[in-house]
């Protein structure tokens, strides 16, 4: 074997073995056949968390974490951000290409025309109470998609998932909207289709009586460019989770339903949401020192800083923070975000994170900027699901398309009991401590 691999010695028997190297991976399976005996299972490995663990080969996105670097098929998001619409993106995202003209001509009108609600799932959306959180109103709407669309069962038929794409990202804006208004009681507003992505959704989020909306073309960039930052980001908690539902051959508009309910909890995509929370908390720039000392002594976490893979800048952050500064032209400026550049620098040359290598996410400025748009936190989750639908997508696409993925079903390290005797109700004496899940 060449020195493409790994040489190891099993010290319960003695036993050599070489497991072959590929793209920095040892495949996980190759370590079965270090047994102990025929009767052994052989060895697997333990990794809570997935800390280092590859679950697919994937073309869609690159991140370099330590070099603060993230590319959408190979394009650097910085020229992503600066020069692409969302749409143009998610076209990439999702087919592996930048379109051409006539392409992303065709992809936005097809997209477009998915954009409109059965009236049926409409009447679904008005059962929600008043106060409903419109991530739980998201997620279950996309789930119950599924019951208008039977033929999104399909999922091995590249025809058919096409279609339940184009459902999904043309809707998608549609839903979100519609749990906005909702919570605000007002009417829900029909898409327009003169209107582009982003100004469609700002048109079904603000429309008020005036006979077309007009939506501002700083804010609509900005959040064309937000939705762009937000279109993939590999194998996270909710791509993670789109591929393990999808793996059953599950139908996307319940896979989708699934990834956003992983991205709905606070350390993913509710972590914005938390740190408008904590910019309101601390309440003015001369209180961060403090709040700074509380996080340190372990009391609290700072939201919106840290990251599994960025030990570095989060190149998203870069970028919004730019986005903010045209936002807050129109919008003025808003408090929280002196606050936040105040807690950024003190955290940025302080022990405790520089050590840790924590940095500001995508989430710390995605908040401020939302909120001095006009939206209120409790929908800034649902503003990341958009764009993510895109990437959940391709993610989903890519695992059907590998002949080499089954259905996820990872393995355990069993810590139970060991064989017991059943003991009847009416010998149970001492009940039995409670044992974890
Ligand atoms: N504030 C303060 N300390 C933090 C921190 C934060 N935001 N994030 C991590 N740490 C500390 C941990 O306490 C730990 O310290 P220790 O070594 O003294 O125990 C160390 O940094 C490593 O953290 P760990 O929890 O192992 O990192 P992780 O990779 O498991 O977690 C996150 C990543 C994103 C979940 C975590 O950084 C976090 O909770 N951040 C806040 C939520 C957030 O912004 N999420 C959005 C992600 S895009």
């Amino acid at each position: 074997m060449d020195n493409q691999a790994l040489s190891i010695v099993d010290k319960r028997t003695q036993s050599a073995y070489e497991i072959p190297i590929h793209d920095g991976t040892i495949r996980a399976m190759d370590l079965r056949q270090i047994k102990t005996g025929p009767d052994d299972f052989g060895l697997m490995t333990y990794d809570p968390a997935f800390m280092n663990t590859a679950s697919c080969k994937s073309a869609i996105t690159f991140i370099d974490g330590d070099k603060g670097i993230l590319r959408y098929r190979g394009y650097p998001i910085e020229q992503l951000a600066e020069k692409c619409s969302f749409l143009e993106v998610a076209y990439l995202v999702l087919f592996g290409e930048l379109p051409n003209e006539a392409q992303l001509k065709e992809w936005v009108g097809q997209v477009t025309h998915h954009t409109m609600l059965h009236e049926t799932t409409k009447k679904f959306l008005e059962g929600f109470r008043y106060d409903a959180h419109p991530m739980g109103m998201l997620i279950s709407t996309v789930a119950a998609l599924s019951t208008v669309y039977p033929d999104a069962r399909h999922v091995l038929d590249p025809e058919s998932r096409k279609l339940q794409i184009l459902r999904l990202v043309g809707k998608m804006p549609t839903i979100a909207a519609y749990t906005y208004r909702h919570s605000l009681g007002l009417p829900y507003v029909y898409p327009d289709n003169d209107l582009s992505y982003t100004e469609n959704f700002m048109n079904m989020l603000w429309k008020m009586t005036e006979p077309k909306y007009q939506a501002n073309p700083i804010l609509a960039r900005a959040l064309d460019i937000l939705f762009i930052l937000h279109a993939d980001h590999e194998q996270n908690c909710s791509a993670n989770v789109m591929r393990s539902t999808g793996s059953s051959q599950a139908d996307p508009f319940v896979a989708t339903a699934a990834a956003a309910a992983a991205l709905s909890g606070p350390l993913h995509g509710g972590a914005n949401e938390e740190v408008l929370k904590m910019l309101d908390e601390i309440g003015s720039k001369d209180k961060v020192p403090a709040y700074i000392d509380q996080v340190k002594a372990g009391h609290m976490k700072l939201m919106g800083f840290g990251h599994r893979i960025y030990k570095n800048y989060d190149p998203r952050a870069r970028i919004i923070k730019w986005a903010a500064d045209r936002v807050f032209e129109v919008t003025g400026r808003n408090r929280r975000l002196d606050i936040a550049l105040e807690l950024e620098r003190i955290a940025l040359e302080d022990e405790y994170f520089i050590k840790r290598k924590l940095y500001p996410n995508v989430d710390f400025y995605s908040g401020i900027i939302y909120q001095a748009m006009g939206f209120k936190p409790e929908i800034f989750t649902v503003l990341f699901a958009i764009p993510r639908t895109a990437g959940w997508l391709a993610q989903w696409q890519e695992m059907l398309e590998d002949p080499e993925q089954k259905i996820a079903r990872p393995r355990q390290v069993y810590t139970g009991h060991a064989v017991r005797e059943f003991v009847p109700l009416e010998k149970r004496s001492v009940p039995a401590a409670p044992t974890a899940a």
